[in-house]
Protein backbone atom coordinates (compact mmCIF):
# COMPACT_ATOMS: atom_id res chain seq x y z
CA UNK A 1 0.00 0.00 0.00
CA UNK A 2 1.07 3.72 -0.73
CA UNK A 3 2.08 5.49 2.72
CA UNK A 4 -0.74 8.28 1.94
CA UNK A 5 -3.33 5.57 0.73
CA UNK A 6 -3.50 4.12 4.66
CA UNK A 7 -6.29 4.81 6.58
CA UNK A 8 -4.62 6.83 9.23
CA UNK A 9 -2.57 8.73 6.88
CA UNK A 10 -6.26 10.12 5.18
CA UNK A 11 -7.71 10.52 8.71
CA UNK A 12 -5.05 12.73 9.67
CA UNK A 13 -4.84 14.50 6.29
CA UNK A 14 -8.34 15.47 6.61
CA UNK A 15 -8.23 16.54 10.28
CA UNK A 16 -5.68 19.16 9.34
CA UNK A 17 -7.72 20.34 6.68
CA UNK A 18 -10.49 20.63 8.67
CA UNK A 19 -8.48 22.58 11.29
CA UNK A 20 -7.29 25.13 8.68
CA UNK A 21 -10.73 25.15 7.29
CA UNK A 22 -12.19 26.79 10.85
CA UNK A 23 -9.58 29.49 10.32
CA UNK A 24 -7.13 28.18 13.69
CA UNK A 25 -4.00 27.85 11.16
CA UNK A 26 -2.81 30.80 10.07
CA UNK A 27 0.33 30.72 8.39
CA UNK A 28 2.11 27.20 10.31
CA UNK A 29 -0.09 27.96 13.23
CA UNK A 30 -0.97 24.87 14.86
CA UNK A 31 0.01 21.39 15.53
CA UNK A 32 -1.00 17.35 15.32
CA UNK A 33 0.39 13.90 16.25
CA UNK A 34 -0.84 10.98 15.86
CA UNK A 35 0.61 7.61 17.85
CA UNK A 36 0.36 4.65 15.05
CA UNK A 37 -0.83 1.73 16.19
CA UNK A 38 1.87 -1.24 16.00
CA UNK A 39 -0.15 -3.33 12.97
CA UNK A 40 -0.71 0.33 11.17
CA UNK A 41 3.13 0.65 10.75
CA UNK A 42 3.35 -2.79 9.39
CA UNK A 43 0.80 -1.80 6.76
CA UNK A 44 3.28 1.13 5.43
CA UNK A 45 6.51 -0.80 6.27
CA UNK A 46 7.78 -0.57 2.84
CA UNK A 47 7.72 2.93 2.28
CA UNK A 48 9.74 3.86 5.30
CA UNK A 49 13.48 4.50 5.28
CA UNK A 50 15.84 5.63 8.62
CA UNK A 51 16.95 9.51 8.60
CA UNK A 52 19.15 10.50 11.30
CA UNK A 53 18.73 10.25 15.25
CA UNK A 54 17.93 13.64 16.72
CA UNK A 55 17.43 14.59 20.23
CA UNK A 56 13.31 14.71 21.04
CA UNK A 57 14.04 18.11 23.68
CA UNK A 58 12.13 16.34 26.10
CA UNK A 59 11.87 12.36 27.59
CA UNK A 60 9.55 10.25 26.85
CA UNK A 61 10.22 6.67 28.21
CA UNK A 62 7.05 5.71 27.92
CA UNK A 63 7.47 6.06 24.25
CA UNK A 64 10.33 4.30 23.34
CA UNK A 65 10.08 2.69 19.96
CA UNK A 66 6.52 4.38 19.32
CA UNK A 67 5.94 5.74 15.69
CA UNK A 68 4.17 8.58 15.26
CA UNK A 69 2.67 11.11 12.57
CA UNK A 70 3.31 14.79 12.73
CA UNK A 71 3.01 18.17 11.39
CA UNK A 72 6.57 19.73 10.05
CA UNK A 73 7.97 22.88 12.11
CA UNK A 74 7.19 26.09 9.86
CA UNK A 75 4.70 23.89 7.66
CA UNK A 76 1.03 25.23 6.86
CA UNK A 77 -2.14 23.69 7.31
CA UNK A 78 -3.50 24.61 4.38
CA UNK A 79 -0.37 22.46 2.44
CA UNK A 80 -1.06 19.07 4.43
CA UNK A 81 -4.30 18.18 1.68
CA UNK A 82 -1.91 19.24 -1.24
CA UNK A 83 1.43 18.53 -0.76
CA UNK A 84 1.66 16.18 2.48
CA UNK A 85 5.17 14.61 1.53
CA UNK A 86 6.28 18.01 2.27
CA UNK A 87 3.97 19.15 5.46
CA UNK A 88 4.19 16.13 7.83
CA UNK A 89 6.45 13.28 8.74
CA UNK A 90 6.23 10.15 10.24
CA UNK A 91 9.23 9.72 13.25
CA UNK A 92 10.10 6.75 15.16
CA UNK A 93 11.48 7.04 18.52
CA UNK A 94 14.68 5.02 20.20
CA UNK A 95 14.53 2.76 22.70
CA UNK A 96 15.18 5.48 25.47
CA UNK A 97 12.50 7.85 24.27
CA UNK A 98 15.22 10.62 24.06
CA UNK A 99 15.94 10.69 20.32
CA UNK A 100 13.46 10.51 17.09
CA UNK A 101 14.38 10.22 13.22
CA UNK A 102 12.20 10.65 10.70
CA UNK A 103 10.96 7.55 8.63
CA UNK A 104 8.97 9.00 5.99
CA UNK A 105 7.99 12.80 4.93
CA UNK A 106 9.16 16.44 4.97
CA UNK A 107 10.53 15.09 1.52
CA UNK A 108 12.55 18.77 0.97
CA UNK A 109 13.67 18.72 4.13
CA UNK A 110 12.79 20.01 7.65
CA UNK A 111 11.79 18.66 10.75
CA UNK A 112 8.77 17.77 12.92
CA UNK A 113 6.83 20.52 15.25
CA UNK A 114 8.38 22.85 17.64
CA UNK A 115 5.97 21.51 20.01
CA UNK A 116 7.23 18.15 19.64
CA UNK A 117 8.05 18.23 23.27
CA UNK A 118 4.51 19.39 24.26
CA UNK A 119 3.07 16.40 21.96
CA UNK A 120 5.34 13.37 23.25
CA UNK A 121 4.48 14.53 26.93
CA UNK A 122 1.18 14.52 26.48
CA UNK A 123 1.52 11.33 24.70
CA UNK A 124 2.85 9.92 27.62
CA UNK A 125 0.66 11.13 30.13
CA UNK A 126 -2.24 10.11 27.97
CA UNK A 127 -0.88 6.27 27.41
CA UNK A 128 -0.16 5.83 31.13
CA UNK A 129 -3.91 6.53 31.94
CA UNK A 130 -5.78 5.06 28.98
CA UNK A 131 -3.95 2.78 26.12
CA UNK A 132 -6.79 3.79 23.36
CA UNK A 133 -5.76 7.98 23.63
CA UNK A 134 -3.85 8.51 19.79
CA UNK A 135 -4.45 11.86 19.20
CA UNK A 136 -2.69 15.35 20.58
CA UNK A 137 -4.21 18.64 18.53
CA UNK A 138 -2.42 22.12 18.92
CA UNK A 139 -4.75 24.83 17.22
CA UNK A 140 -4.47 28.88 17.34
CA UNK A 141 -8.18 28.90 18.26
CA UNK A 142 -9.34 32.61 18.13
CA UNK A 143 -12.10 32.95 20.88
CA UNK A 144 -10.08 30.66 23.44
CA UNK A 145 -7.50 33.49 22.66
CA UNK A 146 -9.76 36.29 23.05
CA UNK A 147 -10.95 35.14 26.59
CA UNK A 148 -7.16 34.97 27.84
CA UNK A 149 -7.40 38.75 27.34
CA UNK A 150 -10.25 39.39 29.89
CA UNK A 151 -11.13 35.90 32.10
CA UNK A 152 -8.72 34.84 34.93
CA UNK A 153 -6.77 32.62 34.27
CA UNK A 154 -7.81 29.73 36.59
CA UNK A 155 -9.23 26.15 35.57
CA UNK A 156 -12.46 26.84 37.36
CA UNK A 157 -13.32 30.22 35.85
CA UNK A 158 -12.27 28.48 32.12
CA UNK A 159 -14.57 25.68 32.57
CA UNK A 160 -17.16 27.05 34.36
CA UNK A 161 -17.62 29.80 31.27
CA UNK A 162 -17.54 27.32 28.92
CA UNK A 163 -19.90 25.07 30.34
CA UNK A 164 -22.19 27.53 30.82
CA UNK A 165 -22.53 28.84 27.16
CA UNK A 166 -23.61 25.67 25.43
CA UNK A 167 -25.19 22.59 27.28
CA UNK A 168 -23.10 20.24 25.62
CA UNK A 169 -20.16 21.59 27.02
CA UNK A 170 -20.16 19.53 30.63
CA UNK A 171 -20.84 16.17 28.56
CA UNK A 172 -18.37 16.50 26.06
CA UNK A 173 -15.38 17.79 28.65
CA UNK A 174 -16.79 16.73 32.29
CA UNK A 175 -13.28 16.61 33.23
CA UNK A 176 -12.90 20.26 33.00
CA UNK A 177 -10.59 22.39 31.01
CA UNK A 178 -6.65 23.38 32.00
CA UNK A 179 -5.15 26.94 31.90
CA UNK A 180 -1.46 27.30 31.25
CA UNK A 181 -0.34 30.62 31.86
CA UNK A 182 1.78 32.62 29.58
CA UNK A 183 5.34 31.00 28.95
CA UNK A 184 7.27 30.74 25.60
CA UNK A 185 6.68 28.42 23.14
CA UNK A 186 7.85 25.30 22.02
CA UNK A 187 10.35 24.13 24.85
CA UNK A 188 10.38 21.85 27.31
CA UNK A 189 9.16 24.34 30.51
CA UNK A 190 5.58 24.54 28.79
CA UNK A 191 5.69 21.07 27.51
CA UNK A 192 5.88 20.03 31.67
CA UNK A 193 3.08 22.40 32.52
CA UNK A 194 0.89 21.32 30.08
CA UNK A 195 1.51 17.62 30.81
CA UNK A 196 0.54 18.56 33.87
CA UNK A 197 -2.36 19.50 33.20
CA UNK A 198 -3.01 16.59 30.63
CA UNK A 199 -3.09 13.92 33.69
CA UNK A 200 -6.36 15.92 34.78
CA UNK A 201 -7.81 17.05 31.37
CA UNK A 202 -8.11 16.46 27.93
CA UNK A 203 -8.18 20.40 27.23
CA UNK A 204 -5.38 22.96 28.25
CA UNK A 205 -5.84 26.57 27.20
CA UNK A 206 -2.25 28.23 26.81
CA UNK A 207 -2.64 31.79 26.90
CA UNK A 208 -2.66 34.26 24.59
CA UNK A 209 -1.80 31.30 22.03
CA UNK A 210 -4.14 28.69 21.68
CA UNK A 211 -5.11 25.72 23.19
CA UNK A 212 -4.18 21.39 22.94
CA UNK A 213 -6.54 18.61 22.86
CA UNK A 214 -6.18 15.27 23.16
CA UNK A 215 -8.45 12.42 22.45
CA UNK A 216 -8.64 8.18 21.34
CA UNK A 217 -9.43 9.38 17.52
CA UNK A 218 -9.67 12.43 15.05
CA UNK A 219 -13.54 12.65 15.10
CA UNK A 220 -13.26 12.76 18.96
CA UNK A 221 -9.98 15.18 19.70
CA UNK A 222 -11.12 16.98 16.85
CA UNK A 223 -15.07 17.55 18.19
CA UNK A 224 -13.50 18.39 21.06
CA UNK A 225 -11.44 21.26 20.05
CA UNK A 226 -14.59 21.98 18.12
CA UNK A 227 -16.86 22.34 21.03
CA UNK A 228 -14.27 24.19 23.43
CA UNK A 229 -14.18 26.53 20.69
CA UNK A 230 -17.66 27.25 19.95
CA UNK A 231 -18.43 27.42 23.19
CA UNK A 232 -15.50 30.33 23.34
CA UNK A 233 -17.42 32.04 20.40
CA UNK A 234 -20.75 32.11 22.07
CA UNK A 235 -18.84 33.73 25.12
CA UNK A 236 -17.30 36.36 23.15
CA UNK A 237 -20.66 36.85 21.36
CA UNK A 238 -22.65 37.57 24.59
CA UNK A 239 -19.75 39.77 25.99
CA UNK A 240 -20.07 41.88 23.17
CA UNK A 241 -23.79 42.34 23.42
CA UNK A 242 -23.19 42.87 27.73
CA UNK A 243 -21.55 42.15 30.50
CA UNK A 244 -23.88 40.54 32.52
CA UNK A 245 -26.02 37.32 31.68
CA UNK A 246 -29.75 37.56 32.07
CA UNK A 247 -29.92 33.92 33.07
CA UNK A 248 -27.87 31.22 32.46
CA UNK A 249 -27.51 27.35 32.85
CA UNK A 250 -27.20 27.07 37.49
CA UNK A 251 -25.01 24.84 39.35
CA UNK A 252 -28.43 22.98 40.21
CA UNK A 253 -29.28 22.47 36.14
CA UNK A 254 -25.51 21.51 35.91
CA UNK A 255 -26.29 18.77 38.40
CA UNK A 256 -29.69 17.86 36.61
CA UNK A 257 -27.92 17.45 33.37
CA UNK A 258 -25.07 14.76 35.53
CA UNK A 259 -27.33 12.64 36.86
CA UNK A 260 -29.78 12.58 33.50
CA UNK A 261 -26.42 11.88 31.07
CA UNK A 262 -24.75 9.99 33.89
CA UNK A 263 -21.33 12.03 34.16
CA UNK A 264 -19.68 13.66 37.08
CA UNK A 265 -19.34 16.67 37.12
CA UNK A 266 -16.44 18.39 39.95
CA UNK A 267 -18.26 20.34 42.59
CA UNK A 268 -14.92 22.66 42.85
CA UNK A 269 -16.49 23.66 38.98
CA UNK A 270 -20.14 24.60 40.56
CA UNK A 271 -18.74 27.37 42.63
CA UNK A 272 -21.42 30.07 43.64
CA UNK A 273 -20.28 33.28 41.87
P1 LIG B 1 5.42 24.69 14.30
O1 LIG B 1 5.31 25.27 12.90
O2 LIG B 1 6.86 24.45 14.71
O3 LIG B 1 4.55 23.48 14.46
O4 LIG B 1 4.90 25.80 15.32
C1 LIG B 1 3.61 26.33 15.21
C2 LIG B 1 3.01 26.69 16.52
O5 LIG B 1 1.82 26.80 16.62
C3 LIG B 1 3.91 26.89 17.69
O6 LIG B 1 3.18 26.93 18.87
ZN1 LIG C 1 1.08 27.52 18.53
Amino acid sequence: MSFLDAKFVQGFIRMANDGWEQGWHERNGGNLSYRVKPKEVEEVKDCMQAGEWEPIGANVPGLAKEYFLVTGSGKYFRNVIINPEDSICMIELDDKGENYRIAWGLVNGGRPTSELPSHLMNHEVKKNQNEKYRVIYHAHTTNIIALTFVLPLKDEVFTRELWEMATECPVVFPDGIGVVPWMVPGGKEIAVATSELMKKYDLAVWAHHGMFAAGEDFDLTFGLMHTAEKSAEILVKMLSMQSNKLQTITPDNFRDLARDFHVTLPERFLYKK
